[in-house]
């Protein structure tokens, strides 16, 4: 039986997001001032997305790893299709290998299907071998890739789950 839960975001629980992404990120960016200042929820075209969603994981009401998802539509393979996009996943090291991105990424996928979208895309540096495997593992086959030179992108994708 798992311990753990996976929910969208609340207002209340913004400052463990918060201290979640800069574990991943590290840095302030422009998205790291939007997510502080809530506008990377309430103004997501600012960042390219038409929605915005963060999901969490929690346990013992402590959040201990999140999703960020968009719904996009300037993603070229898929022909202005809209889908949703992992912006970024990430699991507290103490609680990797239990399942938690797993479950994040289902989450995510859920959270597409409610927007109307078919598929679930992601990318991931085309050094990250861990990633990229961790993204086959839970469903991701690679497509291509985006971006040029140093900004070289894998491009997954998966199908969501029907309604
Ligand atoms: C990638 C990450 C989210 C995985 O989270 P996790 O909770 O450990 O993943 P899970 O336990 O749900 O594992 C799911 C599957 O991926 C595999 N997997 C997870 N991490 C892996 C790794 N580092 N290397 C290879 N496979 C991996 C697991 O074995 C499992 O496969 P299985 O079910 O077939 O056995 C986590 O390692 C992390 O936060 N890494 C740092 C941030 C990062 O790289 N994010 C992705 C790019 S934004």
């Amino acid at each position: 039986m798992t311990s753990w839960i996976v929910r969208a975001l609340s207002d209340a629980d913004r400052p463990a997001w918060i201290g979640l992404r800069q574990a991943l990120w590290m840095g302030s960016d422009a998205t790291t001032r939007a997510a502080a200042d809530g506008t990377l929820l309430s103004e997501p075209q600012r960042f390219g997305a038409l929605v915005y969603g963060v999901l969490l994981a929690l346990e013992g009401g402590r959040a201990i790893g999140f999703v960020e998802v968009s719904l996009r539509d300037d993603v070229e393979e898929f022909g202005g299709r809209p889908v949703g996009y992992v912006e970024g996943v990430y699991v507290e090291p103490r609680h990797q290998r239990r399942g938690l991105g797993r479950a994040l990424i289902d989450a995510a996928a859920a959270w597409t299907r409610a927007q109307g979208a078919g598929a679930l895309a992601s990318d991931v540096m085309p050094g990250n071998l861990a990633s990229i495997t961790f993204h086959q593992r839970v469903g991701f086959s690679i497509i291509g890739e985006t971006g040029e030179d140093q900004q070289r992108q894998v491009l997954l994708t998966r199908p969501v789950p029907p309604a």
